[in-house]
């Protein structure tokens, strides 16, 4: 029998909802635990693997995705005693999304911020920079472009990173640099991230960064390992004033 954790596409072909937390996800659940009656965000939600984790640590859980059915579906793996202390919110990051300044607890962004461009993603940085309450954290999980499916990208990536390109992992036709077999269940436009230009963003909207790292995720899609650089995590807080 395999020992890897089982990924399910996601119902809008917008990629593959690990049913597995990664280490970010982890951190996200054991640091919502204590957030007492302050909220904590799942954006991008999908299946819930984070949000209904986070509600069995007895946290308060809003999940948050484009799709409103992977909310339903969400909603209907929430164990009965949780789901008063879970509120569903269908929206488009981070556009559709609006909260009280200083109101949350914490954020999750695992595997969304690929489907943000670097306009969008500045926008969604300043507006959770915002909602944190002070003490608050950040915890983001995103791809790398140092993937299989985008050997061929990485020396244009490297080329745009060494002339100080903001973004240097924008691709705009994901098409037009990976072959993937699955290239149907990956965005058209995709923003790949790594550590440096993840820990620049957050650090300009004022959040400190603890940690920013590159590592392999356990449940990596089969055909994406490259050299163990694949995905990236950040956790950032929010200063006390
Ligand atoms: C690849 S899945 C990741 C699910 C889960 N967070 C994980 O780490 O396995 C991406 C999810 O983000 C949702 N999504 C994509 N773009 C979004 C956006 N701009 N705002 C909110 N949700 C979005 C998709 O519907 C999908 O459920």
């Amino acid at each position: 029998m395999s020992a890897r954790p089982r990924q399910v596409v996601t119902r809008n072909s917008m990629g593959w909802a690990s049913e597995a937390l990664n280490v970010i996800g982890e951190r996200f659940v054991h640091f919502s635990a204590g957030c007492g009656e302050a909220p904590v965000l799942d954006i991008g939600a999908a299946y819930g693997v984070a949000s209904l984790a986070a509600l069995r640590a007895g946290a308060r859980v809003i999940a948050s995705d484009i799709d409103p059915e992977h909310l339903r579906i969400l909603e209907s793996r929430a164990e009965p005693e949780d789901r008063q202390r879970l509120r569903l919110k269908a929206g488009r990051f981070p556009r559709d999304l609006a909260f009280d300044p200083e109101s949350l607890g914490a954020v999750l962004a695992s595997n969304v911020l690929h489907f943000l461009t670097g306009k969008q993603l500045e926008t969604g940085l300043r507006l959770i920079a915002g909602w944190l309450g002070p003490g608050g954290k950040l915890f983001v999980h995103a791809s790398t472009p140092y993937q299989a499916p985008f050997a061929a990208f990485v020396p244009e990536y490297e080329r745009r990173l060494a002339s100080g390109l903001r973004w240097p992992g924008w691709i705009e036709k994901t098409g037009a640099w990976s072959r993937h077999r699955k290239l149907s269940v990956m965005p058209a436009s995709i923003h790949l991230l790594d550590d440096m230009v993840l820990r620049r963003a957050v650090q300009s909207v004022g959040l400190e960064v603890e940690e920013s790292f590159l590592y392999r995720r356990a449940d990596l899609g089969h055909g994406l390992a490259m050299d163990g650089r694949e995905s990236v995590g950040l956790v950032a807080r929010k200063l006390t004033a």
